[in-house]
């Protein structure tokens, strides 16, 4: 694995999962193979799951991880080519990068989108010219539009789960839906956009994806999924109910439709196969998911966090592996 951007630089799914897994079970299985070898953590937005999680599974790597908060830190950086620099930005990615990929073995980077102009969202400008410029290989830690290493833990805790359930892999297709929940505040496609990507790239369910109007996702990412805007119709039978907002992809960033009515409930798990709940977390209680169901045996999302520790440590493993 030369970088690990979106499911596109994943070989084999099964593979990868299978790889968290055994990490699960032996944390310490490759403890040297990390040796004498640095990953920088970028932080350009917050995070608590994501930088722990990987500080946790590089050290179990046996690799030194060095946390840099680029935005509260760093110096403001310009990505814009041919940028003449008589603002506000202070040094270009172009000689930012190297000098990073000069100090580590890997950069792992978090940026989040403006959710102001699609295109230059869409376009990944930021991870992509870590990508160009950094000569190492690059981790998303989440991007504009994607969060990879969210979406590969999210399928390790459902294959978990499945092999501790009757269903099990191997018996009838899982039913999982993602359903968008009402938020304060507009927030990103891109834990849904990676879901979505990678549920279908697995292949191994009946995906499901219910919003209200408005929400349609990037067809780029939902295609094979089936697509309804009855949340009750789609949650029947469900084995796996994925909770997530966002804001329009259609009207870029706007919130037009914050209906209540849509949050999860108790009530609303009534009509599934007994549903496990997931949730990338943070999450907005009694918003989002109610308090009785982020509280109930339905809820897997600590376990779900708990697992971005074996996804990250997989991704490390196949790096430093292919790379070193
Ligand atoms: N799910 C997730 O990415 O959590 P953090 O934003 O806390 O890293």
């Amino acid at each position: 694995m030369k970088n690990f951007i979106s499911v596109n630089d994943v070989t084999d799914i099964h593979a990868l999962v299978a790889k968290a897994l055994a990490y699960k079970s032996n944390p310490f299985a490759d403890r040297h193979l990390g040796a004498d070898k640095r990953v920088g953590l970028l932080f350009l937005n917050p995070s608590l799951r994501t930088r722990l999680s990987t500080q946790v599974a590089a050290a179990n790597l046996g690799m030194e991880a060095i946390v840099f908060n680029v935005d509260k830190e760093g110096w403001a950086l310009e990505f814009a080519e041919g940028a003449i620099m008589n603002g506000t930005t202070v040094e270009h990615i172009k000689d930012a990068a190297p000098v990073l990929g000069n100090y580590f073995d890997i950069l792992c980077i978090r940026t989040f989108p403006s959710l102001k102009n699609r295109e230059e969202d869409y376009s990944e400008q930021v991870i992509n010219s870590f990508v160009k410029f950094s000569g190492v290989p690059i981790v998303s830690l989440e991007s504009a539009t994607l969060h990879p290493l969210q979406s590969l833990t999210d399928i390790v805790t459902i294959v978990e789960s499945l092999n501790n359930s009757p269903l099990g892999v191997g018996g009838r297709k899982p039913k999982i839906v993602l359903t968008w929940a009402p938020h304060v505040k507009a927030l990103p496609q891109c834990v849904a956009n990676s879901f979505a990507q990678w549920i279908n790239a697995w292949g191994e369910a009946e995906f499901v994806i219910t919003h209200p109007e408005g929400y349609e996702l990037s067809t780029d990412y939902t295609n094979g999924a089936t697509i309804t805007h009855n949340q009750d119709e789609a949650l029947k039978d469900a084995d796996f109910i994925y909770v997530k907002n966002w804001s329009s992809y259609a009207d870029y960033g706007k919130v037009y439709n914050n209906d209540q009515a849509w949050m999860l409930t108790q009530e609303k798990l009534q009509p599934t196969n007994n549903a496990k709940v997931m949730h990338c977390l943070p999450v907005r209680r009694n918003v989002e998911l109610s308090d009785e169901v982020l509280d109930s045996n339905n809820s897997i999302v600590t376990q779900e966090a708990g697992n971005r520790v074996w996804a990250a440590q997989a991704v490390l493993s196949e790096i430093i592996g292919s790379r070193f």
